[in-house]
């Protein structure tokens, strides 16, 4: 494998010219450098190179530390520069336009980094590894890379809540992630199914909310969701020490990652509500999902968490959730209908805007900034707040719109517990089918924005959330690759983006993760997408009109719209491609019109079936023709053999094959009855 990957890199990768020059179509880094110029000659690491840098004493054993576990961590640090067999480490005080940019000089003697900060000096390290790694471990090409980020914030989020992920696990994430140049890490501590993080004044929060009496979160959900006593026998989960924290924290700052860090609010918390039930609307445990915003319990206790939160990390931003809080339970309670009464507040949108602007009053008064998901804009966003655009890029174009900042990580490019190749192949996941490729078609900056509003967008994340994720292999397996997409779109320009260069770096990067103890998916051997979805479907109703007999698609399943069934376009492996089109409560009934009476020897549709998000194959089909669009004739009754009760992926067509002749296609498929549930199909083919 190493032979032939390095066969196919000189390939692809380094077209060796005479003379000892080297052109590199790129270079063999994730991400892709900005700028690469090209020299003659190389340096050859070899055991009698040096290291010297004119860094301050505490940085040197930071850098002598942390090159310690790398392929140039034998090298000794030098007091003298003069010497020629040299890696310098320059800080320099102009030139840069941020702390993160560096300029990397590679000739025959020396191989030099300049940065005007130490952050800028560990990313060249970086890159000059990547080289080394990804080449024969000691030449480096002569060459100068002149490299700067294209965002600031470049994230990888964990959600330890739903499966719990030890600091050990935690730090290999952030060496991986310091090597591909991200620099944020969003840790998901607390979320309904248990938090994970000491606070000395709620201990209960530690010694019971963290602890689970079923081993699969699966069996929990069905098995009442309680929690239980840390020494209960049963007792599954676990959290992180005041001080585990605090170890991650400097861990991550010695690689130039921020945590930041989320307590969520004011949903998701029933682990909170089933501890400390005098902080719900109804008093009583394992009732509620949203704090009471009625009681000044609430507030008392959020502040009294969040100081502590605040004194073990130093992030300027704090995370505080605000996602999918239902709002049910402040409808009734008499409290939260006082306070909305007391503040003027026209609905619970606005109740919880209340709750998410008090909260950032707070925040700001200790020199801190407030991060909410995007839901934060509903009921009225507040000028200072930064909005995590998860629910597509809407929320994200709303919040630079009125001058916020944004990151982006929307659903469709950045949620890495979907699937990431052909479903069935795979082990469990929610969310659709998100290729390695689709997350690095990823544009953060939508064509609508202005320049300064399109400088209001941070940068974007990859968001791993774990209730289908049960073991850190699977954790690794699900974040690598396609974090190496976000860190190339987080970091190179966007000119510089080139699909099938980033594929076979991938693979090598790959390669590399393995070799060094991590679990990614095998990149090389992904089965891709459904085949039908690659090529046009050719057949008599294409592009013929549709006429809708019943109720129409629903809203976010047009898949483009009233054609979409004779449009030739096939979908890929899951519902939410933009490809199928969704019927939510209701049968599908369409009348296809094919201009003009032709022989049709077959009519047929393919449905889908996923139990989770309620896609389920019709009952059954009922097709009939007509030639004058009055008389039809029933040519079809399909019955559904397949069980809803199968939890993998199921495809299924329905359909008639025969002779006939028709202008008139009427092709019905009934739900199977389940209330909320869905049908998709993707085109209607007659033949
Ligand atoms: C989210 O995925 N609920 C932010």
């Amino acid at each position: 494998m190493k032979i032939n990957c390095n066969i196919f890199l000189s390939a692809l990768m380094l077209l060796a010219l005479s003379g000892g020059c080297t052109r590199q179509v790129e270079l063999p880094v994730i991400p892709q450098p900005a700028s690469v110029d090209y020299r003659c000659g190389k340096f050859v690491v070899s055991p009698s190179t040096n290291i010297y840098t004119n860094v301050s004493k505490e940085s040197r054993i930071a850098f002598a530390d942390y090159l310690e576990g790398t392929s140039l961590g034998l090298l000794p640090f030098v007091d003298n520069a003069a010497e020629s067999g040299l890696i310098l480490l320059n800080l320099v005080p102009v030139g840069f336009d941020s702390d993160e940019a560096y300029k990397l000089t590679i000739d025959r003697h020396k191989v030099e980094i300049c940065a005007r900060h130490d952050a800028g000096l560990f990313y060249g390290l970086q890159t000059v590894l990547q080289l080394l790694d990804n080449g024969d471990g000691k030449t480096l090409a002569a060459m100068t890379v002149e490299d700067s980020p294209r965002f600031p914030y470049r994230g990888l989020h964990l959600d330890v809540s739903r499966h719990f992920f030890d600091k050990e696990f935690v730090k290999k994430q952030l060496d991986a992630m310091a090597y591909f140049k991200l620099n944020r890490f969003h840790w998901h501590l607390v979320d309904g199914a248990g938090w994970r993080i000491e606070i000395k004044k709620y201990p209960r929060l530690t010694s019971f909310a963290a602890w689970r009496p079923f081993d699969d979160l699966q069996e929990w959900w069905v098995g009442g969701r309680t929690f239980c006593d840390q020494d209960d026998p049963r007792a599954v989960g676990g959290y992180y020490t005041q001080e585990d924290i605090r170890e991650v924290v400097a861990y991550a700052a010695e690689r130039h990652i921020t945590v930041v860090p989320e307590i969520e609010m004011p949903g998701h918390s029933e682990e909170v509500l089933a501890t400390y039930p005098e902080l719900s609307c109804s008093g009583i445990p394992y009732a509620d999902a949203d704090y009471c915003v009625g009681t000044e319990k609430t507030f008392e206790f959020l502040e009294n968490v969040l100081l502590e939160v605040m004194d073990m990390f130093p992030s300027e931003y704090i995370h505080i959730g605000g996602d999918e809080a239902a709002k049910n339970s402040w409808r009734k309670c008499p409290r939260c209908q006082k306070r909305m009464a007391d503040e003027n507040l026209a609905d619970v949108n606005e109740l919880q805007s209340y709750m998410i602007h008090r909260i950032e009053r707070f925040l700001n008064e200790h020199g801190r900034k407030l991060i909410g998901w995007d839901e934060i804009i509903e009921g009225g966003l507040s000028p200072t707040a930064t909005v995590m655009s998860w629910r597509g890029e809407e929320g994200g174009i709303q919040a630079v719109k009125a001058g916020n900042r944004t990151i982006m990580t929307p659903g469709k490019f950045c949620y890495l517990d979907a699937y990431q190749d052909a479903p069935n192949t795979q082990p469990m996941a929610i969310g659709g089918y998100l290729t390695l490729e689709k997350v690095y078609s990823y544009e953060p900056v939508p064509d609508s924005l202005t320049v300064d509003e399109a400088a209001l967008i941070m940068g974007v994340q990859g968001n791993v959330w774990t209730e289908f994720i049960p073991t850190e292999e699977h954790a690794e397996y699900m974040i690598y690759p396609r974090i190496l997409a976000l860190a190339e779109i987080g970091w190179s320009p966007a000119g510089r983006k080139n699909w099938e260069g980033f594929h076979t770096r991938a693979l090598l990067a790959v390669e590399h993760l393995r070799d060094n103890g991590y679990h990614p998916f095998p990149l090389d051997k992904e089965v891709g997408d459904k085949p039908e979805s690659f090529r046009p479907e050719e057949h008599v109703a294409r592009g013929c009109k549709v006429t809708y007999n019943g109720c129409t698609y629903g809203k976010h399943y047009t898949a483009g719209g009233d054609m979409a069934l004779t449009d030739g376009v096939r979908g890929g492996w899951m519902y939410n491609d933009d490809r199928w089109q969704g019927f939510i409560d209701c049968d599908l009934d369409v009348t296809l019109d094919l201009g003009a009476v032709k022989p049709v020897r077959e009519i047929t549709a393919e449905f889908m079936q996923l139990k989770g998000p309620y896609v389920w194959l019709p009952k059954q089909v009922l097709i009939s023709v007509s030639k004058d669009g009055e008389n039809y004739e029933e040519i079809a009754v399909v019955d559904n053999d397949i069980s809803p009760e199968i939890e993998t992926l199921q495809f299924k067509y329905f359909g008639w094959a025969g002779e006939t002749e028709a202008r008139y296609v009427r092709y019905r498929a009934l739900s199977n009855g389940i209330a909320g549930g869905w049908l998709f199909t993707d085109e209607i083919v007659v033949r």
